[in-house]
């Protein structure tokens, strides 16, 4: 008998190296100890030996019992504190996968630069209608109809009288209309343009900027990009404004900063002249205040415009604008 106790207890020994996990042993426990399993049963039996070797039997077989159930929990316990459970195909003591955390894109990054450096100069924020009217994105800014400057830009049509916006200018307008001077705005946004080459794409980015009140010049407009510039890119980084035309503007200028791949030596980038065009500005337009119901001998002002992309190739050095939307995550991820 105590032959036959033994080999049970070799047995559940042995079948318990065997397992592979959790479940393998659940199974080890019921089939030895469970209600009919292999020590129960022989428990049961012991009423059918020789009344003098029950106690001894029983004793006995409690043992192995006690034995085999804290071997099976022991098991069972390292089983889980390992952390394999295999039988679920996962190994939870892997080290866990990290969720990479979201960033902005570089030309939201550089877009909240340039308004950031505007709003520390008072300006307020102010958006509108990506699909704009006409009267908005043209006319309003002094483009008559037929009139070749609106060539200048190459506009997609929705239908004869509304555009997909091919500038931010149209938030002057509706900026002014809204609200009495003074007005001190930039506006970010999505324009559209049929045209696509290295610097050009058919969707791009631009910051407008407007002030009008009484007593403002055109020393206000150089201070305000002077300081834009420098804080943009640093305090080296010159301007010069060149003489310009754009309808809603008089006079108008184009800004343009030295270079800042070559410093003004003349490279590539800046086409051997050391400058590099940045935007378009000028004072506001005495027809515009007259399409907004302003007092055109009281209120002077200023206007700016410029492309977010063009800003953030030349801070970054970056040579083909279709790069910030090819979405390859090995360019987007080095800003
Ligand atoms: N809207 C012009 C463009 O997209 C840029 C511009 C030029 C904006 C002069 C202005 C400005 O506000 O005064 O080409």
């Amino acid at each position: 008998m105590e032959n036959n106790l033994d080999q049970i207890h070799q047995n559940g020994l042995k079948e318990l190296e065997a397992a592979e996990n959790s479940n393998d042993i659940q199974d080890l426990a019921v089939r030895y100890l469970g209600r009919k399993g292999i020590l129960t049963q022989f428990l049961r039996n012991i009423s059918k030996l020789p009344v003098e070797q029950r106690p001894a039997a029983g004793q006995e077989a409690n043992k192995i019992k006690t034995k085999l159930d804290k071997a099976f929990k022991q098991a069972a316990e390292n089983f889980e504190s390992a952390g394999m459970a295999k039988d679920d195909g996962i190994d939870v003591s892997l080290p866990g996968r990290s969720v990479s955390a979201g960033y902005l894109h570089p030309i939201s990054q550089i877009n909240n630069q340039m308004c950031d450096i505007f709003s520390s100069l008072g300006f307020d924020i102010a958006e509108g209608p990506e699909i704009e009217s006409d009267y908005y994105n043209f006319e309003a800014l002094n483009f008559p109809k037929d009139h070749p400057a609106r060539d200048m830009q190459d506009t997609f049509f929705v239908s004869e009288d509304v555009v997909l916006r091919t500038h931010t200018s149209p938030l002057q307008i509706r900026t002014m209309e809204k609200q009495p001077p003074p007005v001190r705005i930039v506006c970010p946004g999505k324009v559209y343009r049929c045209d696509s080459d290295l610097t050009h794409t058919a969707m791009f980015h631009q910051v407008e900027g407007l002030l009008v009140d009484e007593n403002i010049s055109f020393g206000d407009l150089k201070g305000v990009l002077t300081t834009f510039v420098h804080q943009m890119f640093d305090d080296r980084t010159s301007l010069r404004f060149r003489p310009s035309f754009f309808p809603f503007t008089e006079p108008s200028a184009e800004v343009d900063i030295l270079c800042v791949m070559c410093r003004g030596k003349g490279c590539r980038v800046c086409s051997h002249s050391g400058w590099i065009e940045i935007l378009g500005s000028g004072m506001v337009h005495p027809a515009l205040y007259e399409n907004v119901g302003y007092d055109a001998d009281r209120y002077t002002g200023f206007a700016f415009g410029m492309g977010v992309e063009r800003i953030a190739m030349l801070k970054y050095g970056i040579d083909d604008i279709r790069k910030f939307f090819d979405n390859d995550m090995r360019f987007l991820e080095q800003f």
